[in-house]
């Protein structure tokens, strides 16, 4: 049996997908039951919040390997801790966690909050493998609004480039790890097969939806603030954000890795072909 934290998520819910395809007993643990209503009755579901101790105790019981999302707004690593701990009482025999390319250089506190749960899990005695990707695909996702609205796309990041990375094949990596031999103490840092900045990315975007947009500059501040105003992060998060941003404008994540098609076999989905499957996100 198979624990799939975050199963609702973008990374998680390709993972069940592609486990589920494979015949592979899973269990899936959400707060929102609705979320995971069209799941084979095959998959068992744990509902409930990964803070409560009830809820972490019984999404682990019987469980041989687990793939943990790690949740960045839980700071005090609370859930993390409680899961990990359970898990060892359990007699788990892998994790495989969703980290972040950061946690290797923790030049902001998103990576330090990432190898802060690295550090939990390589103390917890339970064989782990980290899945370290870079900036995924679905960040795009924070456009979808001012694209509906006004044809924008307002971008801190200057002409700077990442290789945007499909959840899919970061999935893809998960699973590998939690079905075959040979991952144990394993880090994959994860990056897609073309380097791109955002107005790359939203060219890519108006040809699929068939729409112009304009992408316009804004300071890294002015983004934060916004950001803030939202309320939906912590503002150390945000400030982590930020201190992307600026790294990425001055071109410094412009690099990409060999372990997704040293670990898969294939140098990932290009970002064309996953807007032409979400276009829909993008479209009013
Ligand atoms: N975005 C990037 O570029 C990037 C780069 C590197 C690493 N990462 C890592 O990947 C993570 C995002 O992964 P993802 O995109 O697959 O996840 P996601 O789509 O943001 O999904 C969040 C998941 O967290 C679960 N969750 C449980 N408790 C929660 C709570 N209190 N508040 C919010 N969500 C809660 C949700 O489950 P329910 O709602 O079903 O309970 C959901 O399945 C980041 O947090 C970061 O750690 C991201």
């Amino acid at each position: 049996m198979i624990l799939i934290t975050g199963a609702t998520g973008n990374v998680g819910s390709e993972l069940v997908k592609q486990l589920a395809k494979k015949g592979v007993p899973l269990r899936v643990v959400t707060r929102d039951k609705s979320k995971v209503a069209h799941l084979d009755q095959k998959i068992e579901r744990v509902i409930g919040e990964l803070s409560d101790e009830a809820t972490a105790e019984k999404a682990v019981e019987g469980v041989e390997r687990i793939y943990m999302f790690p949740l960045i707004i839980d700071e005090d690593h609370h859930s993390n801790t409680m899961l990990l701990a359970k898990a060892k009482k359990a007699g788990v025999k892998q994790i495989v966690m969703l980290s972040s390319m950061g946690a290797a250089s923790e030049f902001s506190k998103i990576g330090i909050i990432h190898r802060e749960k690295e550090l939990l899990v390589e103390k917890s005695g339970i064989p782990w493998t980290f899945v370290r990707p870079g900036a995924f695909m679905t960040n795009t996702y924070q456009w979808c609004e001012s694209i509906k609205s006004a044809g924008k796309v307002f971008n801190p990041t200057g002409e700077g480039k990442v290789a945007p990375i499909s959840p899919k094949d970061i999935a893809t990596v998960a699973a590998v790890a939690l079905t075959s031999e040979g991952h144990e103490g394993k880090i994959y840092s994860l990056t897609g097969p073309e380097l791109m900045n955002v107005p790359e990315q939203v060219k890519v975007i108006s040809k699929e939806i068939g729409k112009p947009l304009e992408c316009v500059d804004v300071p890294t501040a002015t983004a934060a603030e916004r950001l803030k105003e939202l309320g939906v992060l912590p503002g150390s998060i945000v400030e982590g954000l930020a201190a992307f941003w600026e790294h990425m404008k001055k071109g410094q994540f412009a690099s990409q890795t060999p372990d997704l098609e040293q670990v898969t076999g294939s140098k990932g989905e290009i970002f064309s072909h996953w807007c032409a499957e979400h276009k829909d996100a993008f479209l009013n």
